[in-house]
C-alpha cells in the first residue's frame, strides 16, 4: 500500500482562462456549511430559492427553471435528450468547438443534424440561418451557442431565436459563458431551452448546470412518442425532485453542499444587480483591450462581435504560446487559456468572468505578459499597456 498522500492543498490562483473563474470566498464559506439533506424541508425550502434566484438571472418566468446536478455538458444533452427524438432534423450552427459538440448530441440522440456553418471567430451570420430555415421547414429545432468560449465570438441571439419563431422551430440556446457577462433574456428573446455553467461569469464552483424551459419546450417533451434515453437527465423524472409540487421526491442525491454555493453565488449577482455586472464585463474588456492593444497584440474577433468575458489574443509569431502560459502560472499564479480546436496553438484565451472580472486582475494580466513577452523577444511595445488600461478604467 502506498503511505498516506498529505491534504491537497491547492496554490492560490488568479484564475483568468476560459472558466472555472475566481470563486467569492462569500461562496466558498456557503459550501463548507454543514451539509443536511437532500430532502430536509429547510432544504427543499433553499431549492426554491435558487430556481427563484435563477429565473432572474435568465430574465425568465419558465416554471421549469432549475440546476442540473452535473456541469454545463449535462444541461447541453438535458436540452438535447429531452428535446430530440430519432428522425428529428435539427439546424446546428457551428463557429467553435461548442456548436460542434451540439451537433454530436443530436447525432446521438438519433436527430438530423443540418450544419451551418461560420467562420471561428465570427458569429452566427443570421441570414445563414435563415436561408437553412427556409430550407428545411421540417426542422424542429434551431440550437446555437451565445457565447463561443472557443473563439470568444457572441451571436445575436434575439434574431436567431425570432428567426426560429417565424419558422415555428424550437431553440436549443448555450449560454455557459453569456449567463451573467452579458444579457441573457430568455422571455425576452422567446428561447425555448436554454443551460449555462456555473463555473463562468456566475463565479460559483464548477459542477452545475442551470436550465430554463419554455411552457412551448415543456410541452414538447410530454408530446415525445419515445422515451428519453438517459435516465438521469431525463425531465419528467427529475421534476419529481425540482418540481413545484407540495411533496419532493427522490431521483438522485443532489449535490448539498454545491447547491448552497450556487444559492450564495446567485445572490450575489442579485446584489450586484444584472445590469450593473454586465457593465462591469464590458468596463474591465475594454481596458483590457487597450492594454492589449497598446502592447501591440491584436484580437481575433472583430469589435462588433465580441465577448467581453472571454478575449482571444493571436499569438505573435515567432513565440512560443504554452512557454508563455506555464510562465505566467509559475511566475505569476496566474491561468490564461490556450486555443481549442482550430485556434490550437494560434491563440491564448483571456477571461474575465464574474468575480474574476476587476481592476486589479487587468492589471495584473497585462503586467505579467508585458513581463514575460518581453524577455522572450517578442515584438511588443514594452511600458504602454498599464497606461492604456488606467485611462480606460479611471477615464
Ligand atoms: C460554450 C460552452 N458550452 C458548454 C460547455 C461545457 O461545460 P462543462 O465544461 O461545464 O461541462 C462549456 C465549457 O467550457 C462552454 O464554454
Amino acid at each position: 500500500m502506498t503511505s498516506l498522500p498529505p491534504p491537497f492543498q491547492p496554490p492560490v490562483r488568479t484564475l483568468m482562462g476560459p472558466g472555472p473563474s475566481d470563486v467569492s470566498p462569500r461562496v466558498l464559506e456557503a459550501l463548507a456549511r454543514p451539509t443536511i439533506g437532500h430532502l430536509d424541508p429547510r432544504f427543499v425550502a433553499m431549492m426554491d430559492e435558487v430556481k427563484g434566484l435563477l429565473q432572474y438571472a435568465f430574465q425568465t418566468r419558465n416554471e421549469l427553471t432549475m440546476p442540473v446536478s452535473a456541469p454545463g455538458s449535462a444541461g447541453m444533452e438535458t436540452c438535447f435528450v429531452n428535446l430530440v427524438e430519432p428522425g428529428d432534423e435539427v439546424i446546428v450552427c457551428i463557429n467553435g468547438v461548442f456548436g460542434g459538440r451540439m451537433k454530436e448530441n443530436v447525432e446521438r440522440c438519433g436527430g438530423t443534424a443540418v450544419v451551418v456553418e461560420d467562420e471561428w471567430g465570427r458569429a452566427v451570420d443570421p441570414d445563414k440561418v435563415k436561408a437553412a430555415l427556409a430550407a428545411h421547414p421540417q426542422a424542429k429545432i434551431l440550437a446555437f451557442v451565445h457565447a463561443e468560449t472557443s473563439t470568444g465570438a457572441r451571436s445575436d441571439a434575439e434574431a436567431l431565436c425570432r428567426l426560429a419563431r417565424e419558422h415555428e422551430c424550437l431553440t436549443i440556446v448555450d449560454t455557459v459563458t453569456s449567463l451573467g457577462g452579458i444579457p441573457v433574456l430568455v422571455d425576452q428573446w422567446g428561447a425555448d431551452a436554454v443551460y449555462s455553467g456555473t463555473q463562468k461569469c456566475l463565479s460559483c464552483v464548477p459542477g452545475l448546470s442551470p436550465v430554463t424551459f419554455s411552457d412551448r419546450a415543456r410541452a414538447a417533451v410530454e408530446r415525445r412518442k419515445t422515451p428519453v434515453q438517459s435516465w438521469f437527465l431525463d425531465l419528467n423524472l427529475v421534476l419529481g425532485y425540482w418540481g413545484s409540487g407540495a411533496k419532493r421526491t427522490y431521483h438522485h442525491t443532489a449535490p448539498v453542499n454545491a447547491l448552497y454555493a450556487l444559492h450564495e453565488a446567485l445572490r450575489l449577482l442579485r446584489e450586484e444587480g444584472l445590469e450593473a455586472a454586465w457593465a462591469r464585463h464590458e468596463r474591465h474588456h475594454q481596458a483590457l483591450r487597450a492594454g492589449l492593444e497598446a502592447m501591440g497584440l491584436e484580437l481575433v474577433v472583430p469589435a462588433a462581435e465580441r465577448l467581453p468575458q472571454l478575449n482571444a489574443v493571436r499569438v505573435p509569431e515567432g513565440v512560443d504560446e504554452a512557454a508563455v502560459r506555464a510562465a505566467l502560472l509559475d511566475e505569476f499564479d496566474l491561468e490564461i487559456g490556450a486555443g481549442l480546436g482550430a485556434l490550437a496553438g494560434k491563440v491564448w484565451r483571456i477571461g474575465l468572468m464574474g468575480h474574476s472580472c476587476n481592476r486589479r486582475n487587468v492589471l495584473l494580466c497585462l503586467g505579467a505578459l508585458e513581463s514575460v513577452l518581453g524577455r522572450m523577444g517578442a515584438p511588443i511595445e514594452v511600458g504602454a499597456a498599464l497606461p492604456a488600461a488606467m485611462a480606460v478604467l479611471d477615464g
